[in-house]
């Protein structure tokens, strides 16, 4: 009898998608989360509002959210549930598999006596990571000359830019003109390290370079990635560092 409950006790904290949960959360959130989920990891005194504290060490506060909003948080990101940009959309590059797997995980870093997160072998989450084309240099050349049409408009992108930098939560993991994250490379000098062909076809799909990237694909609007993509050439001043050399993550 004893050994019944015990047994299903472990088959209710579902080790396997939890183990998967932690993996994924020590390559991807942890720098900023912490690798605890204590909101301390390396990156997180570069984020105002700070990264959450997942373990509710201070007050419940996770063990109040449903599991689907947790599930929403990473899949829309900050900005897709009214916090804050520099929590990262993580709905095209994770399946929903692995983000219920996060959830899992997550439930494991604070106290927590709700329903627990449904791994159904009936009803399976999807295991297919999201694909989105990836961008050519043609694409590029398109927008180039069709948005692109004199040096006024082109300046208004630029400042457009310096926005999109901001409200997409670039800045949470960059670098620029001193200010930023350190969880992807100091863009300072981007205009003069950098092709704008390589920029805009990137942001639009870092993961067409590089699969397993920790930046994820944000879903920038073809217009905000041309703008960001503008802005980021204007950078060429070395007196805020960025020559492409600080990847603490690498
Ligand atoms: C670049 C830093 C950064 C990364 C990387 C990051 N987060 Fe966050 N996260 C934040 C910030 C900042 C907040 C707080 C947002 C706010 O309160 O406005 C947050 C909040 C959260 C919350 C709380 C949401 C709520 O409703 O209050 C959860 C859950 C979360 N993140 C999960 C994750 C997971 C899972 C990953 C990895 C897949 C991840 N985060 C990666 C910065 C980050
Ligand atoms: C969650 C963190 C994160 C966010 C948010 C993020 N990036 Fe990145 N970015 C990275 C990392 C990490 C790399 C290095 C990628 C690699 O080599 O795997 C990178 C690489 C880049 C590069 C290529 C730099 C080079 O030297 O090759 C550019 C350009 C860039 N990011 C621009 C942006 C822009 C613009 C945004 C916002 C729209 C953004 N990033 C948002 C983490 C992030």
């Amino acid at each position: 009898m004893l050994l019944l409950f015990v047994f299903g006790g472990i088959l209710g904290c579902q080790p396997k998608q939890v183990a998967e949960g932690k993996k994924t959360f020590m390559k991807y959130c942890s720098p900023c989360h912490g690798e605890g989920g204590a909101g301390n990891g390396y990156n997180a005194n570069n984020l105002d509002p700070h990264a959450r504290d997942l373990t509710d060490k201070a007050e419940p506060y996770m063990a109040k959210l449903s599991n689907k909003e947790i599930y929403e948080v990473i899949e829309k990101g900050g900005a897709g549930v009214d916090l804050a940009p520099t929590m990262p959309t993580f709905g095209k590059v994770f399946s929903e598999q692995e983000i219920w797997s996060l959830v899992s995980y997550i439930r494991t870093l604070h106290p927590y006596k709700g329903e627990a997160v449904k791994f159904d072998e009936a009803k399976p989450y999807n295991l297919k990571r999201p694909h989105a084309a990836s961008v050519t240099e043609a694409d590029f050349d398109a927008i180039m000359t069709s948005k692109v049409t004199d040096e006024m408009v082109k300046a208004e992108l630029i400042e457009t830019g310096a926005t999109v930098f901001d409200e997409f939560g670039c800045i949470g993991c960059h670098k620029v003109k001193g200010k930023g994250g350190l969880l992807g490379p100091n863009l300072s000098r981007a205009g003069f390290m950098l092709q704008p062909q390589f920029i805009y076809r990137w942001v639009r799909n870092p993961q067409s370079f590089k699969p397993n990237t920790r930046m994820p694909n944000l879903d920038l609007p073809e217009e905000d990635a041309l703008a960001v993509t503008l802005y980021l050439g204007t950078l060429k001043d070395p007196q805020f560092g960025g020559d492409g050399t600080g990847r603490e993550t690498e």
